[in-house]
């Protein structure tokens, strides 16, 4: 999501300046095996700051070939001390520039300065990584059965399709008892049991063996229909098939069961947005506190996490306000409740497309807007860090 990237593996030293960086968007990475990782998941980096901590020797391997893979990338180093020698070599092998640790006015300017030039670098090289379709990953969730998960994930893939205008793939996670196949009356023969003898060697023909086209620019990938199948399916196997299927979709919208199971957190995992749902009663209250507490336990950005209040407008006693203070974070979205959708559900079609208009229908393309949002939000960090940069030269 972020266009800057900051690797620190030391946690002391990310504790004094990870959350300066964190205050303007950037990601954090500990490792440079995440990195690694990080990089061609978020195509629109620019910028890599490489902690002090990290072995000198790594960094220009990395900078290397970084060098030749992403261009648009600048590598600017952290030291803690600067001794000429290794300056040369790191400027050598592509580093932009070389910040003595204590010098963090130095180090916004250096940032500022690479960030500038990657820009200027991507005008003349015609090669906007932004141009290239990369799926983001939205991942749908609830601790609680019956929220409205995959009502919201079938009508938000239609709104992000915008009737053909960009491809979505949708995902039935739920692999004992996935609804999708029946709220969209798709045939469930085709379904992700299918790659399962394909694990660890599937490739786009075979991706697409599975995948069971909708309409409107939407594709499915159903979950196995028989209960049994889904306990085959492993994690790995949900990695392989995001991996290959986001440079193909422009959104992977991904709905649940009501566990988090090792597959809904390999989605969780390489989610750009994680829409958690609760409705106004007691038990999926506290079942989004204990989901929300798990995203912080596993270190999940909160600026990507969406919360949204299904059923809204139902009067049962729990205001929008006692939830949003219970699990301690505004609704992005709030999606009311109507018979509309059931009758909706019954018939097979989204609401989404058979009455585009209705205040369901509206609460979801919201939601499909905060999503496709995420470029301009880009955007606007970067605006944010330049301006922060140039007033201190
Ligand atoms: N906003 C709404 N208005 C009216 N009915 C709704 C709304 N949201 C969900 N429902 C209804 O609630 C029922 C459960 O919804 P859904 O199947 O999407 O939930 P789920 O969280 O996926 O449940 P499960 O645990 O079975 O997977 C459906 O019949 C659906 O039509
Ligand atoms: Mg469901």
């Amino acid at each position: 999501m972020s266009q800057y990237v900051y690797l620190e593996p030391d946690r002391d030293r990310l504790a004094q300046v990870g959350p300066q960086f964190q205050s303007i968007g950037t990601s954090i990475v500990h490792s440079m095996a995440d990195l690694e990782s990080h990089l061609p998941r978020y195509p629109e980096t620019l910028l890599v700051i490489v902690g002090a901590s990290v072995p000198l020797d790594e960094v220009l391997m990395f900078t290397a070939y970084q060098r030749l893979q992403r261009p648009l990338i600048g590598v600017v180093l952290v030291r803690q001390n600067l001794d000429p020698a290794d300056v040369l070599r790191c400027l050598r092998a592509g580093v932009r520039e070389v910040i003595e640790e204590s010098d963090w006015d130095g180090l916004r300017n250096a940032c500022s300065r690479s960030v500038d030039l990657s820009k200027a670098l991507s005008t003349t090289l015609h090669t906007s990584n932004e141009q290239t379709p990369y799926g983001r990953v939205i991942t749908v969730f609830a601790g609680k059965g019956g929220c409205g998960r995959s009502v919201i994930a079938v009508n938000l893939a239609a709104a992000l399709a915008a009737g053909g205008g960009r491809r979505v793939l949708l995902v039935d996670l739920d692999l004992q008892f996935g609804d999708v196949a029946i709220m969209l009356k798709l045939p469930p023969d085709r379904n992700i049991a299918g790659g399962i003898a394909m694990a660890g060697r599937l490739d786009e023909p075979g991706l697409r063996s599975i995948i069971t086209p909708y309409k409107n620019g939407i594709d499915v990938l159903l979950a196995p229909s028989s209960p049994a199948q889904g306990e085959h399916v492993r994690r790995e196997l949900v990695v392989e098939i995001l991996d290959l299927a986001r440079p193909n979709y422009d959104f992977i919208v991904v709905d649940t069961p009501a566990l988090v199971t090792d597959q809904v957190l390999a989605a969780l995992d390489i989610s750009d947005w994680l829409v958690p749902i609760v409705t106004p009663d007691l038990p999926t209250l506290k079942s989004v506190r204990l989901t929300v507490e798990m995203f912080d336990m596993l270190d999940y950005p909160k600026d990507r996490r969406m919360l949204v209040f299904n059923r809204s407008n139902t009067e049962v006693g729990l205001t929008a306000a006692d939830i949003e203070e219970a699990v301690g974070m505004p609704f992005a979205v709030h999606v009311p409740s109507s018979r509309e959708v059931t009758i909706s559900v019954n018939r097979a079609e989204p609401l989404y497309m058979t009455s585009p208009t209705h205040p369901f229908s509206l609460a979801i393309g919201r939601l499909a807007d905060l999503c496709t949002g995420v470029q301009r939000a880009a955007v606007q960090k970067k605006r944010l860090f330049s301006r922060a940069g140039k007033d201190r030269r």
